[in-house]
């Protein structure tokens, strides 16, 4: 049965086939990629796709970059998996590498296989760590669909149908409302969880001084701040992790995406005073933190940070960021707003318009909230394909005129 379908070439085979033996839960393109080069992919008819989505924000490098193609079939060839029963040298020096990375507080870390994963395991960590089992979380937040990080993630849309989750637990104030933030944590509340700029929810960046504010309720009421960076962490936005933008150190922070470069893994850093609270038994992974995903992401971070790209981010961003601003005043464009790579353009009437426009043209850009064209693309990405990327913006704006 599966001999002649292994060679499927055109996308109305593998789109058949998907309808047939797959579960519909995603709203797939009409596109299927076969390789992928740098900010390049390309579909098995050979044509070429500017890639400005990255994976949703995964593919950091791009795609097939030699050190972490390097990375990959030497440690396939070597050890894959063993489970944590042993010692995991490549987990170790991964947990050693992001810790350099962190401010010194952040010196632990714990590796699950993805964002939700990692949400989960610090919601667990704040509940051990204080005792209490409320938390603080953001209207228009996403923090993954397991069921504690759902009961979390503050748009209605993504937990309808599964209620009521664990919804006596979270209290939900506006995101970036200093007032409402001081006054929802109170003594039974075990953290507040935020993204540092909300990703799904449309690229939203809080006001300078939110993160701070909330750092010094936690303080007060001896509550965790838990920063969900599985969006903006590792250079994202301009700096190696968001919260870096605002001076403030977190309790825990949770990573995903961009640290496997495309490998699955997810990660929870925290200081060594709260790790304590996990200890033998308390949690865990199977496939987390295994030698072969370990030795892609330590390749990962060690590339983000010998190429500076967390620099790269921020000047690139800087200006892109300020070249979309002056190409869109009026003409449906609400707001253009982000920091870094992680850039979005508020259109609600032509973001749709606007995504299928680019795609037709190869070039791929995604829609979050409905209404935000969000660029994440990989922070390798070249200056010719943000002026290809404008060139195509201010046609379609001036195609609507
Ligand atoms: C901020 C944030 N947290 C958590 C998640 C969930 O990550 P995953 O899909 O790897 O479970 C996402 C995914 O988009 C995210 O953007």
């Amino acid at each position: 049965m599966v001999e002649g379908r292994r060679n499927l070439v055109r996308v109305e085979e593998v789109k058949h086939l998907s309808e047939t033996f797959l579960f519909q839960n995603y709203s797939r393109e009409d596109v299927c990629f076969e390789r992928g080069k740098g900010e390049m992919l390309y579909d098995p008819e050979g044509n070429e796709y500017l890639d400005l989505v990255a994976g949703i924000a995964v593919n950091v490098l791009g795609h097939s970059h030699p050190a972490v193609v390097k990375a990959a079939c030497e440690q396939a060839g070597r050890l894959v998996h063993v489970s944590n029963l042993y010692q995991i040298r490549e987990q170790a020096l991964l947990a050693e590498a992001l810790a350099s990375t962190m401010p010194p507080s952040l010196c632990r870390s714990m590796f699950v296989n993805s964002g939700a994963e990692a949400n989960e395991a610090a919601l667990k960590l704040a509940v051990k760590k204080t005792g209490r089992g409320r938390f603080v979380s953001a209207r228009n937040s996403f923090h993954g669909r397991t069921s504690a990080s759902l009961s979390a993630t503050g748009q209605p849309k993504y937990q309808a149908g599964f209620e009521p989750l664990l919804s006596r637990s979270f209290d939900f104030v506006d995101f970036g409302d200093a007032e409402q933030l001081k006054a929802a944590v109170t003594s039974e509340t075990a953290g507040i969880i935020l993204e540092p700029i909300q990703g799904e929810g449309g690229i939203v960046v809080p006001p300078a001084d939110y993160l701070r504010t909330a750092r010094d309720v936690c303080d007060e009421k001896d509550a965790l701040l838990i920063l969900d960076e599985v969006q903006t962490g590792l250079a994202r936005t301009g700096r190696m992790y968001a919260f870096e933008h605002s001076g403030i150190v977190p309790d825990i922070v949770t990573l995903a995406k961009a640290l496997g470069g495309g490998f699955p893994i997810g990660a929870m850093v925290s200081s060594d005073e709260v790790s304590k609270a996990f200890s033998s038994g308390t949690h865990g992974s199977t496939f987390g933190g295994n030698p072969f995903v370990c030795t892609i992401a330590r390749t990962v971070v060690e590339t983000i940070v010998t190429d500076g790209l967390d620099k790269r981010a921020r000047d690139l961003g800087e200006r892109w960021i300020s070249e979309l601003r002056s190409l869109s005043p009026e003409k449906g464009v609400t707001e253009v707003r982000g920091k870094g790579l992680m850039i979005g353009i508020e259109m609600p009437e032509a973001a749709k318009e606007f995504q299928r426009y680019a795609f037709e043209r190869r070039i791929l850009v995604n829609v979050c909230a409905g209404k935000v064209v969000r660029l994440v693309p990989p922070l390798i990405l070249s200056e010719n394909a943000v002026t290809r990327f404008n060139d195509l913006f201010a046609a379609f704006l001036s195609s609507r005129s």
